[in-house]
């Protein structure tokens, strides 16, 4: 069984970011600039924005924060959106999920100029991607095809069952597998919760994408004898070992599991590193006025 690691592969690739972005500053270019805005409280949310803050200063981005209250109305909202679709400044930005009920996720994301939404959840982004054609693709899904390009994990012709279809992961990893590319060109099942024969599905998986947000879900019982499993789940479960009092739990049943894989993501240190990476590779794409070409 081979590891993974979401944690070296981000850290190689945020190495070569800064790279680009030291010689694109060099040449006389501004540092590429993402902006994240962040609606009310929510635990999750603060500490992603705060790492993808973070990021942005490890490989020399310009980032800027923008915190409203979940008070903020959604009209006040998309005009603060068309402030920053119209600022020349800015490379990309993204408003960070989920926002507070009385605002329309889908408004927001389709009022985000297509070519700044450097999170690629703008139907535009996801079409173009569906077909493959460029486009900016979602950090997660993204940053799993990396993982599978950089351990070079044969996928043509493989099989390769999806658990969950969110439209974040679920959905456009099943569209990504399915493309003629590599990574790709895999024969694809997605499956979800209404799925009668998930475990008969999930043992004739020569890899299996666990995304549907249930802690451990994913048992040894259901896993063929040298499957790539890659754990999307990023549960947040209350503990006593760490100081921000959570850790984070995969879907997968990871110590009777990884025993029978071939590769296998951990959680933490798999996926989520890599999602960070993707939005930074988009960003950069974004400020050199290019998006990703398959
Ligand atoms: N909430 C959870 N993941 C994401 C993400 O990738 N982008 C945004 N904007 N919100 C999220």
């Amino acid at each position: 069984m081979k590891l993974i690691d979401g944690k070296l592969i981000s850290q190689q690739i945020k190495a070569e970011i800064a790279e680009e972005v030291k010689a694109m500053v060099a040449t006389g270019k501004r540092a590429p600039h993402l902006a994240v805005i962040i609606v009310g409280h929510d635990g999750g949310s603060e500490t992603y924005v705060a790492s993808k803050v973070k990021s942005c200063h490890q490989v020399g981005f310009q980032s800027t924060k923008i915190a409203f209250e979940d008070t903020i109305t959604e009209a006040e909202l998309l005009a603060e959106i068309e402030k920053l679709n119209n600022n020349p400044e800015l490379d990309g930005f993204i408003v960070q999920l989920p926002l507070p009920k009385h605002i329309s996720e889908q408004k927001v994301i389709e009022a985000i100029d297509y070519r700044k939404d450097v999170d690629g959840f703008h139907p535009i982004n996801v079409g173009r991607m569906s077909i493959g054609l460029p486009c900016y693709v979602s950090a997660t899904p993204s940053g799993i095809m990396e993982l599978l390009k950089r351990y070079e994990i044969p996928t043509s012709g493989k099989h390769c069952v999806v658990i969950g279809r969110s439209n974040i992961v679920g959905k456009p990893i099943a569209s990504l597998m399915m493309q003629k590319t590599n990574p790709g060109d895999s024969t694809v099942t997605v499956c979800h919760s209404r799925t009668k024969n998930l475990k008969e599905l999930t043992l004739q998986a020569d890899i299996i994408i666990a995304a549907l947000g249930s802690p451990e879900f994913l048992t040894a019982d259901m896993v063929k004898e040298g499957a790539v499993v890659i754990d999307v789940g990023t549960t947040r479960v209350p503990s006593t070992e760490t100081k921000s009092g959570f850790r984070l739990k995969g879907d997968v049943k990871f110590d009777e599991v990884a025993p029978k894989c071939s590769y296998i993501t951990p959680v933490p240190g798999g996926v989520g590193p890599m999602t960070i990476v993707s939005l930074l590779r988009n960003t950069l794409l974004a400020a050199k006025g290019e998006v990703y070409s398959f």
